[in-house]
């Protein structure tokens, strides 16, 4: 099945370095399939136009365009209502979204409780949120495993707690979290919930009717379509209560020189001409996923990375950082006497292309006691010739270190 998919994706033909391109760096960024970059390029080619406020045919097209791609996304998630389905530039700025609009709702003594497995997407806008309002973040921590300390959330927890923020699927390790428990959990409390689905939207079915979460974020370039567009989603009620974040065109209904009122949603939280050649390509790579049968997709990932996992095991010289009950997607790895950096560089070399450092999770790396590690990260485009070349690939940067 791959064969088919990889077609798809022109860039998988390139070479670097001379050595044709293995692409494990997916959990960056996924690469496109021509029907995103030809969504693009055709809105541009035959639409353009800034989108509401329609005057004249290519703005009714372009408004058309963006507002079909709201309803696609709508429908991938399944939000009951397009008005819950707020274009962002993505992950962060939905995070921070959600953080600015809750400043006036948080005071000394409320607490905010994260993880130690979050990016730092999930742990900055947070920080500032509680320095801003007074109220305390707290992290609940993870086993040595790379799995949330069920125990310690628990324990964390207590009607103090205004807001918990988690990853559906960390970035660094790969682990699946048991998000519908937690949030469960976080609601008892009266918790409102947030949960960075960066890493899952490209590999689980996404249902926020039944997630029941408060807040789901994710960006589209994570999901085989173009960067600086991401969506948030949220409860109606909690969306039309939060005042906007951000001021300018579009998120007002009318404005006098003492006062504005605000557009209704999902307009109120989209200041400015929003990234409508982003969204188009969005909706192309909503299409794009949903062609392709969950099961089969999932299942193909999922035994590669299993295979992966278990050539690592076996090799002298490596060890895995990350165990977790439930993995998706990501490895993380040391070679023994080889900074990461070293490892990444000499794969580099041999056309493959993994991540290094700290995967911009700090606080978890301090916890696993590294500064960083090797990433490698699947897609439904990779094949077993990628594994392969990938665990020979760590053989050769071996010999080198
Ligand atoms: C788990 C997680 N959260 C948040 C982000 C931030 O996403 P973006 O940079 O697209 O806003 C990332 C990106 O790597 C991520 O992996």
């Amino acid at each position: 099945m791959s064969q088919s998919i990889r077609a798809d994706f022109p860039i998988l033909d390139r070479q670097a370095h001379g050595e044709p391109l293995v692409y494990l760096d997916s959990a960056a960024t996924t690469q496109k399939p021509q029907a995103v970059i030809d969504a693009v390029s055709g809105y541009y080619e035959t639409m353009n136009a800034n989108v509401h406020r329609a005057a004249h045919a290519l703005a009714d097209e372009a408004t058309q365009a963006f507002e079909a791609a709201r309803e696609k996304v709508r429908a991938f998630i399944n939000a009951p209502t397009r008005e819950q389905v707020i274009f962002t530039r993505g992950t962060t700025e939905s995070i921070n979204l959600v953080a600015n609009a809750l400043s006036q709702r948080l005071s000394p003594g409320d607490e905010i409780l994260i993880t130690r497995l979050e990016h730092h997407s999930n742990i900055v806008p947070w920080q500032m949120l509680a320095q801003r309002s007074g109220a305390t973040l707290v992290a609940c921590d993870i086993t040595d495993n790379g799995d949330i300390d069920l125990e310690d959330f628990a324990r964390r927890l207590n009607d103090k707690t205004r807001v918990v923020a988690i990853n559906h699927v960390s970035n660094a390790l790969g682990t699946v979290n048991p998000v519908e428990t937690l949030i469960g959990q976080a609601h008892a409390v009266g918790a409102v919930v947030l949960i960075d689905g960066a890493q899952a939207s490209a590999h689980l079915p996404l249902d926020m009717v039944s997630l029941d979460c408060d807040f789901y974020a994710f960006s589209s370039h994570k999901m085989f379509g173009p960067t600086g567009i991401g969506v948030l989603y949220g409860k109606r009620d909690l969306l039309e209560a939060l005042p906007p974040w951000q001021g300018g065109g579009e998120m007002i209904e009318h404005v006098t020189m003492e006062h504005t009122t605000y557009n209704v949603l999902p307009y109120k939280f989209e200041a400015g001409t929003p990234n409508i050649s982003g969204a188009v390509g969005l909706g192309a790579a909503v299409d794009y996923l949903t062609s392709i049968p969950q099961a089969d997709l999932v299942a193909q990932e999922d035994r590669l990375v299993q295979l992966a996992v278990s050539e690592l095991k076996q090799m002298p010289g490596v060890r895995l950082v990350g165990e977790p009950e439930r993995r998706l997607s990501v490895i993380s790895f040391l070679v023994d006497g080889a900074h990461p950096n070293d490892i990444g560089t000499l794969m580099d070399r041999q056309g493959i292309a993994v991540r290094t450092g700290h995967h911009c999770t700090m606080p978890l790396m301090e916890r696993l006691g590294t500064p960083g590690t090797v990433r490698a990260s699947f897609s439904l485009y990779n094949s077993q010739d990628d594994v392969d070349r990938f665990v020979a690939g760590i053989r050769k940067a071996q010999s080198f270190v």
